[in-house]
């Protein structure tokens, strides 16, 4: 629940990020993705409440909100992405071997998401490295219909 919180945050302070170097376009997409990260969060919260579990919701990790480019701010959430995959795949192994398959469904479901998630994030990241830079084209890719990003 606090990682995806954090990633709301920190994708958020991406788009802004985008936004003050003039690219709206990939600042909207990212908006859009910290609000799926914060309902990552509340279906989290939502499940544990419904299993009759205590939820806190407390402060959240750090963000980073300098980069370097365009480039390293996606390079920086990707990595992101593949850590908050393996901290999933735990949480998977963990429903299983302690037998709650309830637990098990609900992590396997935020599992396809984020593999969604990062997929989209990655295709994102090809297509910076194919504009070699190129910031106006970037974002117009990033304005495209059938990007998913
Ligand atoms: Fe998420």
């Amino acid at each position: 629940m606090t990682d995806e919180f954090t990633a709301a945050q920190q994708y958020t302070a991406i788009a802004v990020y985008f936004d003050s170097a003039g690219l709206g376009q990939l600042a909207r997409r990212f908006h859009t993705l910290a609000d799926i990260e914060r309902h990552h969060a509340l279906g989290i919260i939502e499940f544990l409440l419904g299993r009759g579990y205590p939820v806190q919701v407390g402060g959240i990790g750090e963000i980073a909100s300098t980069f370097t480019s365009p480039q390293n701010a996606v390079e920086f959430i990707l990595r992101r992405e593949h850590d908050t995959t393996g901290r999933i795949t735990q949480l998977s192994r963990l429903a299983r071997f302690g037998d709650d398959y309830l637990a098990d469904r609900f992590v396997q479901a935020l599992l396809a998401d984020q593999v969604e998630h990062t997929a989209r994030v990655m295709t994102l990241l090809t297509e910076i490295y194919a504009t070699n830079g190129d910031l106006a084209e970037i974002d117009d890719y990033a304005g495209r219909d059938y990007v998913r990003v």
